[in-house]
């Protein structure tokens, strides 16, 4: 009797969502790819009827709205950005915009959403869920700034990227005995240019976490020139400071020979790495059983180990703080 009642309880769930649509949102990210495909496949092996938005929110206004098989989301695995494209779309933090929205999706008998994107996305996602339709997020950005999760998918490619041309600059400074300054993305946030500066041996990474004055920034050059270190790399995150600007100001106070490189979009773009892929397919196929289960207004989240649902609201709460283990690993590092 109690085996039966659940499964009753089940297929009412079940019953409560039959079409889903999923669109991506903001930035794109590497992995946005492959997660649209796990949830298009996911939902359909659990018997939802999939949709695909065209061009983030804008598309639920528009109604850029189709339906899709398991072979609309093939040979799309290894591809960066996000083939039903994405867009900023500021208009839909005013109500009226989201009501169209909503009307648009019920036109197509659509009773829950899969939005993957970054803390914009998701608040538009919050308020839809808040307004009565069902949201679940999935959190893609490279700036990784996106609380009660470890990772965001994009993140890990995007470190990568930056690694690589960590190392392709390391060569030349070596070579010439340069001073070097890369700046890369991340917005408000500086998780990128900490996690690729440490994995890349810099001197100094400088983000809008823990800022440093043009003083305390010359005072750890100078440390490195005195150690007779062969080159010095300073990584800066564009939240805290142009790599331009730092280089302009220490040609002056060292007359040193500085080089810039600004990497900006070359990091959002390329193949997902493998961790990035597996976890967009696993995120995505957690977004389906959050369905199946009933639980919206939440987003997928691997924190500590483990693949979990947390409540969109609690991830906006607050900003993710910086690893505060990993930049005093930097430190002793790059001594
Ligand atoms: O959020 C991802 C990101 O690439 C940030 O690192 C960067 O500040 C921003 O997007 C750039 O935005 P846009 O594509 O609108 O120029």
């Amino acid at each position: 009797m109690e085996a039966k009642e659940k499964a009753t309880d089940k297929e009412h769930k079940h019953k409560k969502f039959t079409n889903l649509a999923v669109l991506t949102s903001g930035g794109d990210a590497p992995g946005m790819n492959p997660c649209l495909r796990a949830v298009v496949r996911a939902g359909i092996h659990a018997g939802f009827v999939m949709y695909g938005v065209y061009h983030g929110y804008k598309g639920l206004v528009t109604s850029d709205i189709i339906d899709f098989n398991t072979r609309s989301v093939g040979g799309i695995l290894h591809l960066g950005g996000t083939v039903i494209g994405t867009s900023r779309f500021p208009e839909f933090e005013k109500a009226s915009v989201r009501k169209e929205a909503v009307a648009n999706l019920k036109a197509f008998f659509i009773n829950g959403l899969i939005v993957i994107g970054g803390e914009g996305s998701l608040r538009g996602a919050l308020e839809l869920e808040n307004e009565g339709f069902p949201v679940v997020g999935i959190p893609a950005t490279i700036d990784n700034d996106i609380n009660e999760t470890d990772y965001a998918i994009g993140f890990d490619t995007a470190v990568n990227t930056v690694l690589e041309a960590i190392y392709r600059l390391r060569d030349t400074a070596a070579s010439h005995g340069r001073l070097v300054i890369l700046e890369t993305m991340g917005r408000h946030a500086g998780h990128i240019a900490l996690a690729a500066g440490l994995a890349g041996g810099a001197e100094v990474i400088i983000t809008p976490e823990k800022r440093l004055s043009m003083d305390e920034i010359e005072e750890l050059v100078q440390q490195c020139f005195t150690r007779k270190k062969l080159f010095t790399m300073v990584v800066v995150a564009e939240g805290a400071g142009s790599a331009n600007e730092i280089a302009d100001e220490l040609r002056k106070r060292t007359q040193k020979e500085v080089t810039t490189t600004v990497l900006g979009y070359i990091q959002r773009g390329g193949t997902p790495t493998a961790f990035d892929t597996l976890l967009a397919s696993q995120m995505g196929a957690l977004a389906i059983k959050a369905f199946k289960t009933g639980k919206t207004g939440t987003m997928t989240s691997y924190k500590d180990g483990k693949f979990q649902l947390v409540l969109i609201k609690d991830v906006l709460k607050k900003p993710k703080p910086l690893n505060q283990d990993l930049y005093e690993l930097y430190k002793i590092l790059a001594m």
